[in-house]
């Protein structure tokens, strides 16, 4: 079905299409001068020792989990009301993915469950700033300090959200960043690690690049590595993406505060929090979530309708632990998560991305209030 007002879309201009053509002029489309000025630029902008670009978000948490020789036997710790790739790279290396359950107003991993979950085997906890809302970082930074734990923080969805004043991807022994095109920067597909200690941060660069060390020769495999780089044409991108990063966030705060106004007074609909103690927000969607006494087939209903209308809309997230691809593994089944589990039938995606017009914002909230108008008359 076509849509009229997409879920998102990127924002190119003219001056990332210029970037990205004046690097096809050249022969060096790998491993050139735009890596090093992508990197340099992310690491420069969150203050950070070692940016290392990579291919994907999900390329970046693979590289995490192995670097910190994360495998068989050990734990981490994460959210199940996330995107699956989280879970994903801790199987690749044969770990076990161990679920806490979420907190119901930042919708990201609470502390208290995931101090219940942690045993003799727990590594690492994998914290997700979910929707772009930095997760409670001083509670778990206290948590992983005193139990030994590496922080592995999960910034795909909020590049330039802050905690404390401080940017999110500066708390963590590594951070992971992902540029897939519904995030507020793109590099098409790509994605950027900030790595705090200078050894680990060489041997992620030789993880990357097949496993190959500054001081060998390019046939030179000093263990076993991957491709995960990012080419020159997705770096040229990047750089003009961060450059713009202010004016973007200051967009996508924009629409998100036309929602709150349009939706404010709609029965039956919580919105996302605008404003939270000791935080920034950097929006990357717009969630709304069915009141308390809604069921999923309703959720499902305002769905169709929205989709009828011509509008994007998604169930964000689906719960990692109920998807099939984890129906057999022990740790899904064991997991309780309530709150999780409750919230995740109940949220709805809206259109959201940097050029959606008041116009647009105001028609998607018509057919959302036309929606929860005929699901409370089925009642
Ligand atoms: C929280 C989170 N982690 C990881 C990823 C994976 O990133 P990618 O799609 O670039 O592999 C995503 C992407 O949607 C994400 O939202």
């Amino acid at each position: 079905m076509s849509l009229r007002i997409p879920l998102s879309s990127p924002d190119i201009t003219e001056v990332e299409i210029e970037a990205v053509t004046s690097v096809l002029r050249t022969n060096s489309l790998s491993l050139g001068p735009k890596l090093v000025e992508f990197e340099e630029a992310f690491a420069a902008f969150h203050g950070a020792p070692h940016a290392i670009a990579v291919s994907s978000g999900t390329a970046a948490l693979h590289l995490a989990i192995r670097a910190l020789n994360i495998g068989v036997g050990d734990e981490v710790i994460l959210p199940s009301f996330t995107f699956i790739a989280v879970a994903n790279a801790i199987r690749y290396e044969g770990a076990t993915p161990v679920f806490a359950d979420i907190d119901p107003i930042t919708l990201n991993i609470d502390h208290v469950s995931v101090e219940a979950a942690i045993t003799t085997r727990t590594r690492a906890i994998l914290v997700v700033h979910t929707f772009g809302i930095p997760a409670e970082m001083n509670a778990l930074m206290q948590i992983a300090s005193r139990h030994r734990l590496a922080i592995i923080e999960d910034a795909c969805e909020a590049i330039g959200s802050t905690y404390n004043d401080k940017l999110v991807g500066t708390f963590g022994d590594i951070a992971v960043f992902g540029f897939y095109p519904n995030k507020q920067i793109t590099t098409g597909e790509g994605g950027a690690m900030l790595v705090r200690d200078t050894h680990l941060a060489n041997r992620i660069r030789a993880l990357r690049n097949q496993g190959r060390y500054p001081s060998g020769d390019w046939l030179q495999h000093a263990e076993l590595g991957y491709n995960y780089r990012l080419s020159e044409i997705a770096c040229a991108l990047g750089i003009v993406q961060l450059r713009r990063l202010p004016t973007i966030l200051a967009q996508r705060t924009r629409v998100a505060s036309s929602y709150h106004d349009l939706l404010a007074h709609l029965d039956g609909i919580l919105l996302p929090p605008l404003y939270l103690q000791s935080r920034t927000v950097s929006w990357f969607v717009y969630i709304v979530r069915l009141a308390e006494q809604s069921t999923s087939a309703e959720r499902d209903k305002v769905l169709d309708a929205l989709l009828q209308a011509g509008i994007g809309c998604a169930r964000y997230f689906a719960p990692i632990h109920l998807q099939p691809a984890y129906q057999q593994l022990p740790a899904a089944q064991q997991a309780r998560l309530p709150v999780t589990e409750a919230i995740a039938e109940r949220t709805l995606a809206l259109p959201f991305f940097n050029q959606l017009s008041f116009a647009d914002a105001a028609q998607v909230a018509d057919t959302l209030k036309a929606a929860m108008a005929a699901i409370t008359a089925d009642r």
